[in-house]
């Protein structure tokens, strides 16, 4: 395949262009910043350009058989709709064969007044509508947001596991590297243009189940602390400005009103079965990442020497 991915720089989209090259399929992507310093991406090629611009989308697009597009942080409904047309007109030109759109969360079954949801919801709809062959992947939440800056120190130093879901919220915590091999499949199993996956981890867990899987992988105990959504949206406003971060607390928020408790659990292994994907355990997860990046003793060098 020649794969269009969009957001191949991002976290998401990273991991699936990885997935693919090294499966040797050929991957082009867009990028706003083509001299910015990140992880190398062997087998990928880099056009500058920007989701905003139809003539840069139609060039990522041309040559490509196959797409898989990650819109990116941006909750502003016009935006994300130019984006989605931009991308339907360039996929129709190049004639793609199959367009995967990853939706980057699960969406409740009627309308709401969460921007995250609803933006998401018409880019589907502007995909689905253009006619170009879609498979959407709706995944729930990502157990890489886990390990960072925000989870990893607490994690280790003091095994509290802090989130903004409800502990009672039955959650089928995917891995970026599961989010791949869910899109490889989307992009090249028979049979499955114009169906929507809720993808997800191998099963669905309450927060408390989720620290006790913590716990078996970095093997100490860990227990789960539900944060406040307002609390949680404003430590990320101070990163990434108050408007994306309201953008993406509104799913938090909705979460913790109870309106669709069961939004982010698993769909009884129906997406596993049809898209041939077996999502490792979250504690075998946790087990291979190199946690010890978040210890504090890992910040001292010398702390050793002082004890
Ligand atoms: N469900 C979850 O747990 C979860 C977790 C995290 C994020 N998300 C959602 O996923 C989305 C972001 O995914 P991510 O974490 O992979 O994002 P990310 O790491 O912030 O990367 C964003 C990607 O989009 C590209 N991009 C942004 N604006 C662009 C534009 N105008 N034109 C072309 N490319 C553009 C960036 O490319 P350049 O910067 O190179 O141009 C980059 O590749 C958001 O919608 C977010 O809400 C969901």
């Amino acid at each position: 395949m020649r794969v269009a991915v969009v957001g191949a720089t991002g976290f998401q989209g990273g991991a699936v262009a990885r997935h693919l090259a090294e499966r040797h399929h050929r991957v082009r992507s867009l990028t706003r910043r083509p001299e910015a310093d990140r992880p190398p991406l062997p087998g990928a090629f880099f056009l500058t350009g920007d989701l905003g611009v139809p003539g840069d989308v139609r060039r990522l697009f041309a040559g490509t058989t196959h797409a898989f597009v990650t819109m990116p942080l941006v909750y502003d409904e016009e935006r994300v709709e130019a984006y989605a047309r931009n991308v339907a007109e360039a996929a129709l030109a190049a004639g793609t064969s199959r367009l995967v759109f990853n939706s980057n969360t699960r969406l409740p079954l009627g309308p709401t007044d969460v921007a995250a949801f609803e933006t998401r919801r018409l880019a589907e709809r502007v995909l689905r509508d253009s006619g170009v062959p879609l498979v959407v992947l709706r995944p729930p939440v990502y157990l890489d947001n886990l390990f960072s800056p925000w989870n990893g120190p607490a994690l280790v130093d003091e095994g509290v596991l802090a989130h903004p879901l409800p502990e009672s919220a039955r959650t089928a915590w995917l891995s970026h590297r599961g989010l791949a091999e869910a899109a490889l499949a989307a992009l090249t199993r028979e049979d499955l243009e114009g169906r929507t996956f809720d993808i997800g981890g191998d099963r669905a867990l309450t927060g408390g189940e989720l620290a006790a899987a913590f716990g078996r992988g970095l093997g100490r105990t860990v227990r789960y602390e539900e944060l406040d959504p307002a609390v949680f949206e404003r430590g990320l406003a101070r990163l990434l400005g108050p408007a994306t971060a309201a953008g993406v607390a509104g799913i938090y928020h909705y979460m913790a009103s109870g309106a669709d408790p069961l939004l982010m659990a698993d769909d009884d292994g129906v997406s596993s079965e049809v898209l041939g994907v077996e999502p490792a355990p979250v504690e075998e997860w946790v087990a291979r990442r190199p946690w010890q990046v978040w210890s504090s003793d890992a910040e001292e060098p010398d702390a050793g020497l002082r004890r």
